[in-house]
């Protein structure tokens, strides 16, 4: 199925250097990717922890491209106006970590910020159903959440066909996507796609692996 929405390529910044997050964010968008996401983790809701807020605002003068929160948190509402402060025009709440996702994703709105929600691979669409006409987009996840480097989760590829039959918004996937699984994934529907280890391995360079994985879910069928 070719991608019914522009295709972004979308870098995790798990495996950039830590040290050199503003540069590194310079680099990204040097490298020609769309937007950076955050995978913002709090040792709870992923047994992982990464960054805040603050360092995200640290890193926000360094880059042009939008900022994607990705928040694998045990309780978002009480982050939303912090990652809005912090830069990130979308801001990504799993279905999985509130009880009254309508609400949450309400409020991300009046804050300002795009809403998007995401789904761990165990999660159908139908937790989502009601309420897609909240949100600008919608994250399959393709691994289990918590660390880069994982190996993509082929069977989420129905799920995401499924969700295109029903949403014609951006869908975007997280996890072990890379030359040999992005045409999988854009073929199945979705047209975000976001690459960590991918990018950083390619020992052409960023700009080389953002260019290939373009192409590649840009014409998934070869
Ligand atoms: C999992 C993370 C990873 C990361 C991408 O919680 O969300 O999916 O962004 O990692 P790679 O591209 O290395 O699988």
């Amino acid at each position: 199925m070719v991608p019914v929405r522009p295709i972004q390529i979308v870098p995790s910044v798990l495996p950039a250097d830590f040290s050199r997050l503003g540069e590194e964010c310079a680099a990204l968008e040097a490298a020609g990717v769309d937007r950076i996401q955050w995978d913002v983790m709090d040792g709870v809701f992923v047994p992982n922890l990464t960054f805040g807020p603050d360092v995200v605002k640290a890193c926000r003068r360094w880059a042009t491209v939008p900022f994607e929160a990705h928040l694998m948190v045990s309780d978002p509402d009480l982050q939303l106006a912090a990652w809005v402060d912090a830069g990130c025009e979308t801001l990504i709440v799993h279905a999985e970590s509130v009880v009254h996702l309508h609400r949450t994703l309400g409020r991300v709105r009046e804050l300002g910020a795009s809403p998007g929600v995401a789904l761990n691979p165990s999660t159908p669409v139908a937790a989502v159903e009601h309420v897609l006409d909240l949100v600008d987009m919608v994250l399959v996840m393709t691994v289990n959440p918590g660390f880069g480097g994982q190996a993509y989760i082929a069977t989420m590829e129905p799920k995401i066909r499924a969700l295109r039959s029903i949403y014609d918004g951006d869908i975007e996937v997280d996890g072990g996507i890379g030359p040999d699984t992005i045409a999988g994934a854009a073929a199945a529907g979705a047209n975000w796609l976001v690459a960590g280890s991918a990018l950083y391995r390619d020992p052409d360079g960023l700009e080389h692996a953002v260019k290939d994985l373009r192409a590649r879910a840009a014409s998934p069928s070869g």
